[in-house]
């Protein structure tokens, strides 16, 4: 037993420990239970999930940057249908809390994926990622467009009594104004922050590095931005952060609960070191009993400036 209570909540969400393994980094857990035991994690999030299956952007889908790694994988997936047949039995013999990552072309496939999915008993809460092209508005991404997101959320919000997340961009100008609408339309919480747009290319080819020529920027790269973007909703915005971006220690999922957020994901660190969680969540155990910190949740929003 530990001397610590790891426990936090997320709107009527109860988690074990604040330690979420991020989207699109493990799969749906399938791909990490050999490497890890994903019944002390906090919490699974799915790679995204579309209505149909999707095969993604043609290789080479991945390339490595300093102290990070661009990805254009373009939101391959199963759907939500085979999810359901094939993935969620797996799953529901791993005694994680799941929670479900939606994407979608147009506000009616958010709301249709997570109606299908609501009645899943092991499903938890559903985490939305925004960042995806809003096919009938011209391929603008959802995140980039506060009436878009805001909508999304009333939206699923009428379909299911579990929690919703939305998962924003943090290519925006003011990442606090999208956290004040998911809160006016009754979202639970915010998942901050998703990839940075970036690119690479070959000098000697002169070609992208990525076929798809732009790619989501992440790991430890992105940790400062990340957590500006944290600390920005957490003085503007009295939402629920999860914090995400380049976490690969104790120590910077600490600086992410200080400037704001309640739990914290691990994405990048999974390729590393796929038990980076649990390593984690060791060390945090350890620094709340070196000082004095009874209640994990009592670190969150603790900054000083
Ligand atoms: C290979 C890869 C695939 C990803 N796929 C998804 C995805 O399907 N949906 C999503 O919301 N985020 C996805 N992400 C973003 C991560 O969940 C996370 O927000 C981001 O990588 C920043 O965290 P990190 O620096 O700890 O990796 C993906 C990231 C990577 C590296």
């Amino acid at each position: 037993m530990s001397k610590v209570d790891l426990r936090i909540k997320i709107g009527s969400l109860e988690l074990k420990n604040p330690v979420l393994l991020a989207s699109g980094t493990v799969g749906y857990g399938n791909e990490i239970a050999n490497f890890t035991d994903l019944s002390k994690i906090g919490g699974i999030v799915t790679k995204s999930l579309s209505l149909k299956p999707r095969p993604g952007n043609p290789p080479q889908r991945i390339t490595e940057t300093p102290s990070g790694m661009l990805n254009a994988i373009g939101l391959a997936n199963v759907g939500v249908e085979e999810f359901v047949k094939s993935k969620i039995p797996f799953l529901k013999e791993v005694n994680s809390t799941l929670i479900c990552n939606i994407a979608a072309s147009s506000v009616e496939e958010y709301v249709e994926c997570t109606k299908i999915l609501t009645s899943e008993e092991s499903i938890k809460a559903f985490e939305i990622n925004v960042s995806c092209p809003n096919v009938k508005e011209g391929g603008l991404e959802f995140g980039n467009d506060l009436k878009a997101v805001g909508r999304i959320t009333a939206e699923t919000k009428k379909v299911t009594s579990k929690p919703i997340f939305i998962k924003l961009s943090p290519n925006v100008a003011r990442i606090s104004e999208f956290a004040k609408v998911v809160l006016s339309e009754g979202g639970d919480a915010v998942s901050a922050i998703n990839t940075l747009v970036g690119t690479s290319f070959n000098i000697w080819t002169k070609k992208p590095k990525i076929r798809n020529i732009t790619g989501g920027l992440s790991g430890p790269a992105i940790r400062p931005v990340a957590l500006a973007k944290v600390l920005e909703i957490s003085r503007n915005c009295p939402i629920p952060i999860i914090g995400i971006g380049g976490i690969l220690t104790w120590q910077d999922a600490i600086e992410f609960m200080i400037v704001g957020a309640s739990a914290f994901q691990i994405g990048t660190a999974n390729f590393i070191n796929p038990n980076s969680g649990l390593d984690i969540l060791k060390g945090i155990e350890e620094f709340c009993i070196q000082t004095n910190v009874t209640k994990i949740s009592d670190l969150t929003a603790t900054y000083q400036i």
